[in-house]
């Protein structure tokens, strides 16, 4: 453990730390469930170069998952995570709670309206996901008081939803969306990756590729075909399984079938590779 960086893990200590930052120095946060890699550290670089003061917190938050073995499986790696931090700053707070510092002994879900964002792609099978999101990101906002928040494209949806938070419980935060950090063939980066056997993991590049032709046909063709170009891709490679494309209004996320030239798309993918989910996204316009 890197003994010269700040790591709390209670609120009270949070608070007093807070407490000592100058009325001046604007803040900005980075909330993460940690197993930092290359994606996370980029969002903690951009938020170090707009704010003097920047924290970063640690937290599985146990209401975003729907299955128990999938949070028992979370890894949990402080240690290394704390390194990595120092590796670019001394000066990052970092705020790494217990469950019982968070929730008490009252683990409980705050629901939301979030006008539809979450009833698609990644919310239609887990249902309250985002609802779990929506209540620690919520209560991170409210304990750190940012002026700015940084939140990864990686999980695009997510980044929609956030912003809807801060709209409908008029949070003053200003919400700040991350581009995705990808590795050298193209897969964007996520702890999961660590889980895919060596081949596996340079051949996911393929999803990337995928995307990207993707949205090159989408300049020329209909909805339809791209989306069954794409389903073909994939039926021509079997070791991946896809589990949906999608190709949403960037503003309500509700999948299209006809494209408009006043609004913006972006393609979502999900895909399941030697059991491991991954997911991406692309601006196609
Ligand atoms: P986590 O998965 O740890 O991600 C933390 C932040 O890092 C998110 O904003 C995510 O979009 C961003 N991120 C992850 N991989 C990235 C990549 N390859 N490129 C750019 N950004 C990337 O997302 C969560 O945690 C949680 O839901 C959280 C918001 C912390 C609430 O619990």
């Amino acid at each position: 453990m890197n003994f010269s960086m700040l790591v709390i893990k209670t609120i009270n200590e949070l608070r007093s730390e807070l407490n000592r930052i100058d009325d001046s120095y604007d803040v900005g946060l980075v909330p993460t469930m940690g197993a930092l890699h290359q994606g996370h550290m980029s969002l903690l670089e951009k938020a170090l170069s707009e704010n003097k003061k920047v924290v970063v917190s640690i937290f599985v938050n146990p209401t975003q998952f729907n299955n128990t073995e999938d949070l028992e499986k979370y890894p949990k790696t402080l240690e290394n995570d704390v390194n990595l931090i120092s590796t670019i700053s001394n000066e990052i707070i970092v705020f790494a709670p217990s469950v019982t510092e968070i929730y008490k002994n009252h683990v409980k879900t705050k629901i939301y309206d979030f006008a539809g964002l979450d009833k698609v792609m990644e919310g239609e099978f887990r249902d309250n996901h985002f609802n779990g999101v929506g209540t620690i990101v919520e209560a991170l906002f409210n304990l750190v008081k940012p002026n700015r928040a940084y939140f990864g494209e990686k999980d695009f949806q997510q980044l929609r939803i956030i912003q809807k938070l801060v709209e409908i419980q008029k949070i003053p935060v200003e919400v700040i969306g991350c581009e995705i950090v990808r590795e050298n063939l193209g897969l964007a980066m996520s702890s999961r990756n660590e889980r895919l056997s060596t081949t596996i993991r340079q051949n996911a590049a393929f999803i990337y590729e995928t995307l990207k032709t993707a949205k090159h046909k989408f300049g020329m063709e209909s909805v339809l075909n791209v989306k069954n170009w794409v389903a073909k891709q994939f039926k021509n490679n079997p070791d991946f399984k896809l589990e949906y494309f999608e190709i949403t209004d960037v503003e309500t996320l509700t999948p299209t079938k006809n494209k408009n030239i006043n609004i913006k798309y972006r393609a979502f993918i999900a895909v399941y590779v030697e059991d491991v989910r991954l997911i991406d996204n692309i601006a196609l316009n």
